[in-house]
């Protein structure tokens, strides 16, 4: 889909807050700093319409884009960030575990690694926790542009071992400096959402 029109829509700590109405929404999940809202951008065309930073812990709220008055991009404040406070980590979990066990108009979730590392045991946790809830869920290895070309094949096969992936489960390399992948991430929301 070429977007042209994006709103944000709200910045939600509570559920009474989310956008009401059936539409469809696909959240992205995965550590500090992983480049979710940087996906965000590429999938809705602009440069940082979703705040980036290269400081981990930018996004500290539900925030729920509205793409093209048709569907929802929910960006999720990222795990495995120490600065913030326990208290804190323990709130936010709280808020995303109730948010994407118990919310009908979610229809599928971007996890998001680091193409340059091997997945951590929260990203491992985070996959086998989409697994168990049946949330459909497609795999993101992303920041390829720092890796070489010929590597992508090994950190495909990489992650899929580390996350117990079986062969027909979605998996995806991606870059927001080159937009690779872009079209294919695309494809599967659209598949996901019917939009
Ligand atoms: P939090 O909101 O803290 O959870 O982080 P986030 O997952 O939203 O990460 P964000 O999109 O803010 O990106 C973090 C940093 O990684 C920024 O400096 C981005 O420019 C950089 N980054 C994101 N995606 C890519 C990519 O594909 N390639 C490269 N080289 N850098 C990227
Ligand atoms: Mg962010």
């Amino acid at each position: 889909m070429e977007v042209n029109q994006v709103e944000l829509t709200i910045s939600a700590v509570e559920e009474e807050q989310y956008p009401t109405g059936n539409q469809p929404e696909i959240a992205l999940v995965g550590r500090s700093n992983v480049g979710k809202s940087s996906l965000t951008n590429v999938l809705i065309n602009r440069k940082n319409f979703a705040h980036t930073s290269s400081q981990p812990g930018k996004t500290q709220t539900l925030n729920f884009y509205h793409v093209e008055d048709q569907l929802y991009f929910v960006d999720v404040p990222g795990y495995g960030y120490a600065k913030v406070s326990k208290k804190q980590r323990e709130k936010f979990g709280k808020m995303i575990e109730h948010y994407l066990s118990s919310r009908p108009q979610l229809k599928g979730v971007i996890e998001l690694v680091d193409g340059r590392h091997e997945p951590t045991d929260d990203d491992v946790a985070m996959y086998q926790w989409l697994t168990y809830y049946h949330v459909p869920t497609l795999v993101v290895a992303t920041k390829v542009d720092k890796v070489k070309p010929s590597q992508f094949n090994r950190i495909e096969k990489q992650v899929r071992q580390v996350f117990s992936m079986t062969k027909i489960a979605p998996f995806q390399l991606f870059s927001a400096q080159t937009k690779l992948g872009k079209e294919a991430v695309w494809n599967w929301i659209s598949q996901q959402t019917g939009v």
